[in-house]
């Protein structure tokens, strides 16, 4: 353990990353810059190709920062999981989605485990970053760890610690977000704290790798099942004739014991629509049924469908139809200001409306090709919005001239509330 703490402090330790997404291509350029020796794995070869000639596909990481640890050989990239042989640490950042009845799939936590058990030796240190189930690290990764005959604390140490990045958020990044880390063994929590404490400010130890696990899932489960309160608040509003915007406003005045929510057109990105999943089914095996988890799960997934009845409604006061009319559909991404459209509920919403017969065109200003059919690109322009029977604001992109959009617009489906500062034109605009 000496040697690896050591060689942790010296920025002789040779670090690796796998899967080179969101979250590990940001952790890879971060150890990078820190000075160490960087290897980053991905299956993607086109990923390997981009990040080796300094491109980025991530839009957090810009392609001068990229360029800058890679020119300087800190970082390379390969599809090649023999590099694992050759270094120390080991950072797995591989996705971890659903399956079609949205039960846990961690066969790409698996096929990496297998990787690193071909190479695993003396000394290495093992961190699992992808969300996952409490148990996944010392149920499922560390008996594939020992069959190697390998043992853990003395040869080799084995970590969970959760990734919490915000895509497009200004404020915090990798750096300044305290870290958790769970190590397996209080000799693995030791090493791996040791390791992050280079790149990150606050390190949080917990006291085993499941509690850390858990850690994600509450932080996630929290955002899901609030999100799901306050929709429910926002279709209760809608009964009672009420503005759910304003009413979160001025509940939002009180200074202690509420925390602002919003309502929207459902749940987006690759972790809060998915990860209380992983919480439930780990409890269905407990014979424990996550309630919240559920009806939250379904009011959010019901949003969509709410949003096209609005559309249909507010198209029916004109006397027209979804089927049949033009409508076009403003941000696909499932957050502002982000090209992520991951789980978006503007493609839900977008899906729903092209089955009745709608005629859906999409302008987003970080997208410009969604693989819908039937669904076709628009320039924004003031003859677009007049075109269109009806205009849908479904991702409040912070880039948008609101005033403008509505000034050239009939008729506005505004599902976020971006249009709160516009004065003129009011009457053309039905918030969620
Ligand atoms: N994106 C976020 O905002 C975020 C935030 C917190 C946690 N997470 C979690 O982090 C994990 C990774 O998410 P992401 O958003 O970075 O996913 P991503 O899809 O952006 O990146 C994953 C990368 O892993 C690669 N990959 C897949 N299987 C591989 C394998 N066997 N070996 C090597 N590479 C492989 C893919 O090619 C891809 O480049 C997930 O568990 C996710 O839930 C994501």
């Amino acid at each position: 353990m000496r040697t690896l703490i050591g060689k942790i402090t010296d920025r002789s330790a040779h670090v690796c990353v796998i899967g080179l997404g969101y979250v590990g291509l940001p952790l890879a350029i971060e150890f990078a810059r820190a000075g160490y020796q960087v290897t980053g794995i991905d299956a993607d070869p086109e990923k390997v190709k981009g990040i080796n000639a300094g491109e980025s596909h991530v839009q957090d990481v810009n392609d001068v920062e990229l360029r800058q640890v890679v020119d300087r050989g800190h970082l390379q990239a390969t599809t090649d999981f023999a590099a694992l042989c050759k270094v120390d640490t080991v950072s797995i950042c591989v996705p971890t989605p659903l399956g079609k009845t949205k039960d846990p799939d961690i066969s790409y936590i698996m096929t990496a485990t297998q990787a690193i058990c071909e190479y695993l030796h003396t000394g290495q240190l093992v961190v699992l970053e992808s969300t996952t189930y409490p148990g996944t690290t010392d149920e499922v990764i560390l008996p594939q760890m020992q069959n190697t005959g390998l043992h853990l604390g003395k040869d080799f140490f084995l970590a969970f610690s959760p990734e919490r990045t915000d895509p497009g958020n200004k404020s915090f990044h990798l750096h300044n977000t305290p870290k958790i880390i769970g190590g397996v063994t209080a000799k693995c929590t030791k090493v791996a704290k040791h390791l992050y404490q280079q790149i990150i400010e606050t390190v949080v130890p917990m006291s085993s790798s499941r509690a850390a696990e858990m850690v994600k899932l509450l932080e996630n489960t929290f955002r899901a099942v609030n999100i799901g309160m306050v929709n429910e608040v926002a279709l209760m509003c809608d009964r009672l004739g009420l503005d759910v915007w304003e009413v979160i406003d001025a509940a939002a005045t009180k200074p202690f014991g509420f925390m602002r929510f919003h309502p929207g057109p459902g749940l987006g990105g690759h972790c809060i629509p998915l990860d209380p999943h992983y919480l439930a089914w780990k409890l269905k095996t407990l014979d424990y049924r996550a309630r919240f988890v559920e009806l939250a799960d379904d009011i959010n997934t019901g949003m969509p469908h709410y949003v096209v009845t609005r559309i249909g409604d507010v198209l029916n006061e004109m006397q027209k139809s979804i089927k049949g009319s033009r409508i076009l559909v403003l941000g696909v991404a499932y957050k502002p200001d982000t090209n992520d459209i991951r789980e978006s509920p503007a493609l839900e919403v977008i899906r729903l409306l092209l089955a009745k017969g709608g005629e859906v065109f999409f302008h987003d200003p970080f997208i410009t090709e969604v693989d819908i059919e039937g669904l076709h690109y628009a320039e924004l322009n003031e003859r677009m919005l007049n075109w269109a029977d009806c205009v849908v604001i479904t991702t409040h992109h912070s880039v948008y001239d609101y005033r403008w959009i509505v000034q050239h617009s009939r008729l506005i489906v505004d599902t976020r509330n971006a249009t709160r500062d516009v004065k003129k034109g009011r009457e053309k605009i039905h918030k969620l």
